[in-house]
């Protein structure tokens, strides 16, 4: 479907407003005519490629807009985290090493292309934060080299003939895990899929980052922390009636799978089992703490078991956070975990298993439904720095995926993501979780 001229016209004024407020233009180039075949109300499905990163990721943005509150691991745990980067080294090792947590499987990406012509740059999908940035063609890093951030592309404002900067509307997000990213806004086209095309989508352009590559936020506008709000991917979608909702479904796949699937105004039937349960989104800030309007993505856990013990007798508000690596949890419920599962090693600092442990599934609970998630899928290698797995008597320890945190709630990573299919719908604010199931076959519902 094609738009009029004068749509054009009257979108441009209604996005320019959005961001600008009352500061002057500064265009740098032209914008085009509106290139978008994709028929109205119908499902974009976008390939997430799955990819290493030598670090665990929380992505979560910190609870303002220029201070950091990382999350708070305790002790161990905070080598299993990861935070502030790849190796973490102990004092109390008794090798002489430092540990890595390897997590082949951590990071969800997608391909987008920004600009005209266009610019590949590959991000990370992250429902644990909403600004959507992309690292500037040259910029300074902070943590990371600059190879980290050329593998997964970069833009350039010169190289595009339809970017408008708006060098004024300024932003700076720090991330759970310390990294972060600053820059200012810029409109230009954003191209989706093959035959989808937004010519003026509002983004982030990051002159500094320290995160490497660049993240596609999908929470709550209200999250954004830009000054003024903007439409990120689902929003952006919605509101140029390429989906009818602002709603997106998140298929991560197995553990061993190099690829999942998100797909935005619909869900596929055909990849769970069973009912898909509807839940209520809290009003939460992404600190855990309550807030008047719709923040973050919690949703209430109502118990955990491990087959027929229950590991908590008491629900805990959870984030669902594509950004996460692992699951965080509160001390007490943490300890009964690693007391069922692991086993103190003095060697690495912090609880293991032998990484061939079958263990009981994990049962998560939410109001009727229970997704079931296999201990094995929890497991992670625990590699050294010279390159060989962390052994122990000849047998490989993995890290057993939970994190202790000093937060009243949970975070629900990737580690139990891959077992659960999930919708989450931001217009009626409700999380829609079933037992995945793996599976090539489709089945599209339009919401
Ligand atoms: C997405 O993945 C599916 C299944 O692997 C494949 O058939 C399809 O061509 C892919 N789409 C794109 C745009 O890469
Ligand atoms: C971010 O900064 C803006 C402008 O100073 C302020 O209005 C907004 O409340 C801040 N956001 C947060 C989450 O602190
Ligand atoms: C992470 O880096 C920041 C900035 O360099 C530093 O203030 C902070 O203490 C570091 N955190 C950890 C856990 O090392
Ligand atoms: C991971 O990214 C690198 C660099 O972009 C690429 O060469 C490699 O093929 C990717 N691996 C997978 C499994 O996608
Ligand atoms: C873009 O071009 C302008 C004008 O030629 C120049 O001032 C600016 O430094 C360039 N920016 C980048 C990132 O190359
Ligand atoms: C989307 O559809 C609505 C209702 O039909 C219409 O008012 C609006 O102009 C459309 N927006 C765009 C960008 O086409
Ligand atoms: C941990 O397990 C014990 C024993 O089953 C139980 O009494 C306690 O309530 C559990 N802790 C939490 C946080 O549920
Ligand atoms: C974990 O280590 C084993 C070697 O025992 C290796 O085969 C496997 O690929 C590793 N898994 C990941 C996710 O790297
Ligand atoms: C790596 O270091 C560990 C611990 O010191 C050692 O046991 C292992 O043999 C080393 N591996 C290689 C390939 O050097």
């Amino acid at each position: 479907m094609k738009f009029s001229n004068k749509i054009i016209f009257f979108l441009f004024l209604a996005l320019v407003e959005r961001i600008t407020g009352a500061m002057p233009l500064k265009a740098t180039g032209g914008h085009k005519k509106l290139n978008k075949r994709a028929a109205v109300g119908g499902p974009v499905t976008v390939n997430m490629s799955v990819n290493t990163t030598s670090t665990i990721k929380n992505t979560l943005p910190s609870s303002s807009n220029t201070t950091t509150t990382e999350l708070q691991v305790k002790g161990v745990s905070k080598a299993i985290a990861g935070i502030n980067g790849t190796t973490v080294s102990k004092d109390n090792l008794n090798l002489d090493v430092q540990l890595v947590i390897e997590n082949d499987y951590s990071l969800y990406s997608a391909e987008f292309c920004f600009g005209t012509p266009c610019q590949k740059v590959s991000l990370q999908i992250d429902t644990g934060s909403s600004d959507l940035w992309i690292p500037a063609t040259g910029s300074a890093t902070g943590g990371t080299t600059n190879s980290a951030i050329q593998e997964h592309g970069t833009y350039s404002v010169n190289g595009s003939s339809t970017a408008i900067e708006f060098q004024d509307d300024t932003f700076s997000i720090t991330y759970g895990d310390s990294s972060g990213a600053n820059g200012y806004l810029v409109v230009d086209a954003l191209q989706i899929s093959d035959d989808i095309t937004i010519d003026l989508a509002t983004f982030e352009v990051a002159t500094s980052n320290s995160a490497g590559q660049g993240v596609c936020g999908m929470g709550y506008l209200s999250e954004e922390v830009t000054s003024k709000e903007y439409l990120n991917l689902p929003a952006l979608l919605k509101k140029n009636n390429i989906t009818s909702s602002n709603s997106y479904s998140l298929y991560l796949n197995s553990e061993d799978a190099t690829s999942g699937q998100i797909i935005f105004g619909a869900y596929d039937e055909a990849k769970y089992e069973g009912d898909l349960q509807k839940l209520p989104i809290l009003k939460k800030n992404s600190d855990g703490s309550e807030s008047s309007t719709y923040k973050a993505l919690f949703v209430k856990l109502d118990g955990i078991m491990a087959e027929n013990t229950e590991l908590t007798t008491k629900s805990y508000d959870a984030l669902i956070d594509t950004g996460t690596t692992l699951v965080y949890a509160p001390s007490d419920l943490y300890s009964n975990y690693t007391e069922k599962y692991g086993t103190y090693d003095s060697n690495a600092g912090s609880y293991t298993a032998p990484c061939d442990t079958v263990g009981t599934p994990l049962s998560f609970q939410f109001a009727d439904t229970t997704i079931k998630v296999p201990f094995s899928d929890m497991l992670y290698n625990i590699s050294l720095t010279n390159g060989s797995y962390y052994m122990k008597n000849g047998v490989q320890q993995c890290s057993i995926g939970m994190v202790e945190s000093s937060g009243d709630y949970v975070i629900l990573g990737d580690v139990f993501l891959r077992s659960a299919y999930t919708f989450i719908n931001l217009d009626d604010n409700t999380i829609s979780l079933g037992q995945v199931k793996y599976t090539s076959e489709s089945s599209v519902v339009l919401v």
